[in-house]
C-alpha cells in the first residue's frame, strides 16, 4: 500500500511509519514540526533527545534498507496538502497530525482557537484532498477516548441504538469531552462522518485510550529511532509523569482522589490496531469507528502499580494528593466497549508488572536529565 503518515515525527507517528515500511509498503511522512515549536514555547524536552526527522530517516534507510519520504508543511495550508495528495496518491491516510494536549488546549484563549483551528481544519484539508485527489483511499484518523467523558452509561463503539417515542435511529454517540483538544477531535469526528454519509468517504475514526511505552520492533534497533517520552504537565502522560517521579525519589502527583478511571494501550497495539485498520478497510461511505484500547485504570490503580514497581527496584515512593487542576468526574461509572479490534485480530499487550519495570528502568537510566519543575500542573481548567 502507498501509506502517507500525517504527523510521522511525533511520538505515535514516526513508530508506525517505520513499522508500514518495514513491512514493505511505501511510506511519506507529512509534519511540519510544530510539536518541537510548541516545546520550545512550553520550555519543555522529551526525556531523550529526539533526532531530527531527516537523520531518523538517514537511520532507518541504514538499518533497513528502506525508503521513507519526508514533505515538510503545514496540513492547515491547503495548497501544500493538495500538492501531497496529487503526487504521493496515498492508497490509506493516517492521520496523527494536530495537537494532542488537553492541558495545552486550556492555557489560554489563544490557545484553545489555535487547537481548535490546527485539528479541525487541517482534518477538512485532508478530507479535501482525499475527495479531490484520491476519493477511494482509506483515511484512519486519530480520535481519542476522552471525547466521551465520563456517561453514567456504558460507552459504546461509536454509535448509539436509540429508541425515542416509539421509532429507532442509530445515531453518533452523544459526547461530553473534557477540554478544547478533546472538542476539536469530537468536531472531527462529526465532520467525517458528514463526508462518508454524503461524499461516499471510507474513513476510521479510532478514539484511543492513553498510550505508554516507547518501544516498538523497529524503535529499538538504533537510538536515532526511539521515539518520544515526555513526563511535564503539558505533553506528558500521567504514567510517564509518575514513573519520572519515583526514579528521582519524589512523591507521584495524584490529582484529585485518583478514582478517575481511562483507557489506556501500549504503543505496539498502536500500531497493530492502526495496521489492521489499514489491511480491513471499510466499505465505501462507511464511517467505521473503534475505541482503541486494551485496558481500564484509575490514576491510583497507577500509582499503586509505579509504587509496586518502584519498590521491586529498591525505590521508595509516596503518594501526594493535589488539588484537581482539571474539572472532571472523580468518582464516576466507566465501562467502554471496546472489541471491534479485537475482532479484527489485535492481540493486547497488557501492562504487567514486567511491563512497568522495563519501563522504569528505562526512566531510571535517564533520571538525571529529569526536571523535577514540570511535575507541578501550571494549567488549570477554570480559575477560581
Ligand atoms: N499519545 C496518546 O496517548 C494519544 C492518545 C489518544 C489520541 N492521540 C492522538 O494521536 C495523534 C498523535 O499523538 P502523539 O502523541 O503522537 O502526538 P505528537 O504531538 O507527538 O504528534 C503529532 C505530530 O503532528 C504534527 N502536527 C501537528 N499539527 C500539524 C499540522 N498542522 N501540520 C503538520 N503536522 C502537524 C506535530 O508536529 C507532531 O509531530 C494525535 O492526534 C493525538 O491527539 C494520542
Amino acid at each position: 500500500m502507498r501509506i502517507l503518515v500525517l504527523g510521522g515525527d511525533g511520538y505515535l507517528g514516526w513508530p508506525t511509519a517505520m513499522h508500514f515500511s518495514q513491512r514493505g509498503d511505501e511510506v511519506c511522512i507529512v509534519d511540519n514540526f510544530a510539536k518541537r515549536q510548541w516545546e520550545m514555547e512550553e520550555g519543555i524536552e522529551p526525556l531523550w533527545s529526539v533526532s531530527t526527522l531527516h537523520r531518523r530517516v538517514k537511520t532507518w534507510e541504514n538499518v533497513s534498507g528502506k525508503k521513507i519520504e519526508v514533505k515538510i508543511g503545514d496540513l492547515c495550508n491547503h495548497r501544500f496538502v493538495y500538492a501531497v495528495f496529487e503526487a504521493f496518491k496515498p492508497d490509506a491516510i493516517v492521520h496523527y497530525g494536530e495537537q494532542p494536549s488537553a492541558p495545552y488546549s486550556m492555557q489560554s484563549r489563544e490557545a484553545a482557537v489555535y487547537t481548535q483551528h490546527n485539528n479541525v481544519v487541517g482534518n477538512l484539508n485532508v478530507m479535501f484532498a482525499m475527495q479531490k485527489f484520491v476519493p477511494n483511499a482509506h483515511l484512519i484518523k486519530l480520535g481519542t477516548m476522552g471525547e466521551y467523558g465520563t456517561p453514567n452509561i456504558d460507552i459504546e463503539e461509536g454509535w448509539l441504538e436509540i429508541e425515542h417515542k416509539g421509532r429507532k435511529d442509530r445515531v453518533l454517540y452523544p459526547k461530553k469531552p473534557g477540554s478544547y483538544y478533546h472538542l476539536s477531535k469530537v468536531h472531527d469526528s462529526a465532520n467525517l462522518e458528514f463526508a462518508c454519509r454524503i461524499w461516499g468517504m471510507k474513513a476510521t475514526d479510532l478514539n484511543q485510550g492513553v498510550v505508554y511505552g516507547v518501544d516498538t520492533d523497529q524503535t529499538v534497533l538504533h537510538d536515532d529511532l526511539r521515539t518520544s517520552f515526555h513526563y511535564d504537565d503539558i505533553f506528558g502522560t500521567v504514567l510517564n509523569r509518575f514513573l519520572s517521579q519515583a526514579a528521582v525519589g519524589r512523591n507521584l502527583t495524584v490529582y484529585g482522589n485518583g478514582t478517575q478511571t481511562r483507557g489506556f494501550l501500549n504503543i505496539k497495539d498502536t500500531i497493530a490496531c492502526v495496521a489492521l485498520a489499514a489491511d480491513n478497510s471499510p466499505e465505501q461511505g462507511e464511517f467505521r469507528i473503534f475505541n482503541q484500547f486494551t485496558e481500564q485504570f484509575s490514576v491510583l490503580d497507577l500509582a499503586t502499580k509505579v509504587q509496586a514497581s518502584a519498590l521491586r527496584a529498591g525505590l521508595d515512593c509516596k503518594v501526594d494528593y493535589l488539588a484537581n487542576p482539571r474539572v472532571e468526574q472523580e468518582n464516576h461509572y466507566y465501562n467502554a466497549v471496546h472489541t471491534g479490534l479485537v475482532e479484527l485480530g489485535l492481540q493486547p499487550t497488557l501492562l504487567t508488572d514486567d511491563v512497568v519495570d522495563a519501563m522504569l528502568a528505562n526512566v531510571c537510566a535517564q533520571k538525571d536529565a529529569v526536571d523535577t519543575d514540570v511535575f507541578i500542573p501550571r494549567v488549570k481548567w477554570k480559575q477560581s
